[in-house]
């Protein structure tokens, strides 16, 4: 059986290598920002995206919606979280994780000692799917670059996914949540960048799985939360 804690110490030394080689460091990037100047502050950078979400019309989800959720929270945050897309309440309220699945979401996160308003929440599609469907695979692809420029710019010491879709899109896989959680990945975006980030990600199911089927999810669901909560309180202690 693979062993996790051994997995997890390995992933924290890569971790560790790499911020102290300059690969990156939190806040200084080394790959050229995809568009923006860069010496604009960060609340600043996120807002351009968060009007270009609203304007947005790339897909067929624009059409539906009440409101773009371009995401919220914390410009400095160490954590992101990733959901897969809005739902009915996000949709009037333009806010993300506002329903059900948004209330477990904070409880979830004050169970490891955060605060919503210390974290950034988003998602991987923007705008509503029609009936809460999963996105399609080219909603998605239109969607992902403001995703990928949320990250670039908050430049979070961790990531966590929130389900499937969220986790195969960021680590660009496709493959069952049962097997990409309990251990760390690692965020890469292109390859053709100078530099790249390396950032460590944690996916975990979706909140609105556990309120569905509590009985099967939650445990892991907590423990995965414990992984996050012990990796993050060990890369703040090095850091
Ligand atoms: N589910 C999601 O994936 N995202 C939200 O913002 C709300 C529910």
């Amino acid at each position: 059986m693979r062993d996790i804690r051994l997995e997890y110490v390995r992933l924290v030394h890569d971790t560790i290598d790499c911020l102290e080689s300059g690969f990156r460091t939190k806040g200084r990037v080394s790959y050229p920002r995809i568009a923006g100047d860069p010496h604009e502050d960060k609340a600043s950078r996120i807002r351009e995206i968060s009007s270009a979400v609203v304007r947005c019309s790339r897909c067929g989800l624009s059409q539906g919606r009440l409101h773009a959720v371009p995401g919220e929270g914390n410009v400095e945050a160490d954590v992101i979280f990733i959901g897969e897309g809005p739902g009915s309440s996000e949709d009037r309220q333009g806010k993300p994780f506002v329903g059900r699945a948004g209330q477990l979401l904070t409880k979830m996160l004050a169970a490891i000692d955060l605060r919503r308003e210390e974290v950034f929440i988003t998602n991987v599609v923007k705008c509503r799917p029609p009936q809460n469907r999963t996105p399609l695979p080219e909603e998605i692809a239109h969607c992902f670059p403001y995703l990928e420029r949320q990250i670039e710019i908050i430049d979070p010491l961790v990531i966590c996914c929130l389900g499937g879709p969220a986790a195969n899109t960021v680590l660009g896989s496709s493959v069952a949540v049962s097997r990409l959680r309990g251990t760390l990945h690692q965020y890469r975006p292109d390859s053709g960048r100078p530099g790249g980030l390396c950032i460590p990600v944690i996916v975990t199911y979706h909140p609105a799985a556990v309120l569905r089927f509590p009985e099967k999810y939650r445990r892991p669901v907590w423990n995965d939360l414990k992984l996050l909560r012990d990796y993050y309180r060990d890369i703040k202690t090095v850091r």
